[in-house]
């Protein structure tokens, strides 16, 4: 369990999934954890589904928890900041999880000394399955990056790296989900053109992925190999395998990713010092 009281700030799609997380994995009490939102009718859901406090005042929220998530959309994040600034402290630590929103940018809105981690997410955080890259601000060290992963291990896999590889982490895991449902929407079609009702297509294409993903990361298989252990010779995956590789399916993937990194770092780029990206990150 966590020592330090968190307060979530955006208690939205992401919001709401750290908050079900952090209970769930006890890394919090709900009487260690507060939500705050814009929206009364949200706090008033988020209150009855989790017995947590709720707050539309963000100053309180600040002056409740020792780490304080920020949940809102990019261009809400300044707004937030300008707010909850003054009642920050060194003893804070303050986790942004807003896409494009530089390090830079966030420790410029707040007080010297506040510690500052800034988390790269993806959208199936929503399901406790989240890829993160997170990077550390300049006043964050150790002990704030083993609190920020305990608490983003808590939705997923997460990975420390250099703020500019957030971009990558943007184009690979971030647009991922995306690139991801066309492969499993493409594989259901060929299902479905084979004779497969859709809605079992769809599962088995799905679940397939799933349990791929598995193999490599539970069962430590290297891709590679998880390919040759299910293409014999003259075999049905080493004909599929043929027409994926003549359309050149890898060459697509990895050229996806470069398009989508390069996106990012354009993104953030048009965001000045003085005003973060405006969310189309993801
Ligand atoms: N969703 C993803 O897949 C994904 C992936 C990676 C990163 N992210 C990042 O995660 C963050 C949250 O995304 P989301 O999809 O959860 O957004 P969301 O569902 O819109 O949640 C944000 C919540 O914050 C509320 N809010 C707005 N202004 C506020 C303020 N000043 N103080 C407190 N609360 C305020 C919003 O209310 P209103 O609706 O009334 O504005 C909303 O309930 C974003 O910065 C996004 O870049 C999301």
């Amino acid at each position: 369990m966590l020592e330090q009281r968190v307060s979530v700030i955006g208690a939205g799609a992401m919001g709401e999934a750290l908050i079900r997380s952090l209970l769930g994995r006890d890394l919090v009490s709900a009487e260690t954890l507060m939500a705050a939102d814009v929206r009364r009718s949200k706090l008033d859901e988020i209150r009855q589904r989790f017995g947590i406090g709720v707050t539309a005042d963000n100053r309180e929220a600040a002056r409740f928890g020792q780490v304080l998530i920020l949940a809102v959309k990019p261009q809400q994040i300044e707004g937030v900041l300008r707010q909850i600034g003054p009642d920050l402290t060194t003893g804070h630590l303050v986790i942004s999880i807003a896409a494009g929103v530089r390090l830079r940018f966030l420790e410029s809105h707040l007080p010297e000394g506040v510690p500052v981690v800034r988390v790269m997410p993806n959208v199936a955080c929503l399901v406790g399955e989240a890829a993160s890259g997170f990077s550390l601000g300049r006043w964050a060290g150790d002990p704030e990056a083993e609190r920020a992963r305990r608490i983003l291990g808590a939705v997923g896999q997460v990975f420390l790296l250099p703020e500019p590889l957030l971009d990558a982490v943007t184009g690979l895991s971030g647009s991922g989900p995306a690139f991801l449902g066309l492969v499993i929407d493409a594989l259901a079609d060929g299902g479905v053109a084979c004779g497969l009702p859709r809605d079992v297509a769809v599962k088995l294409a799905a679940q397939t992925c799933l349990g791929a993903a598995r193999l490599v990361l539970e069962a430590g298989i290297h891709p590679a190999v998880l390919r040759d252990m299910v293409t014999s010779p003259g075999g049905t995956s080493a004909a599929g395998l043929q027409v994926l590789e003549e359309r050149a399916l890898r060459a697509a993937l990895a050229g996806a990713v470069r398009a989508a990194t390069r996106r990012s770092q354009e993104l953030s780029a048009g965001g000045s010092e003085e005003e973060p990206a405006n969310g189309r990150l993801s």
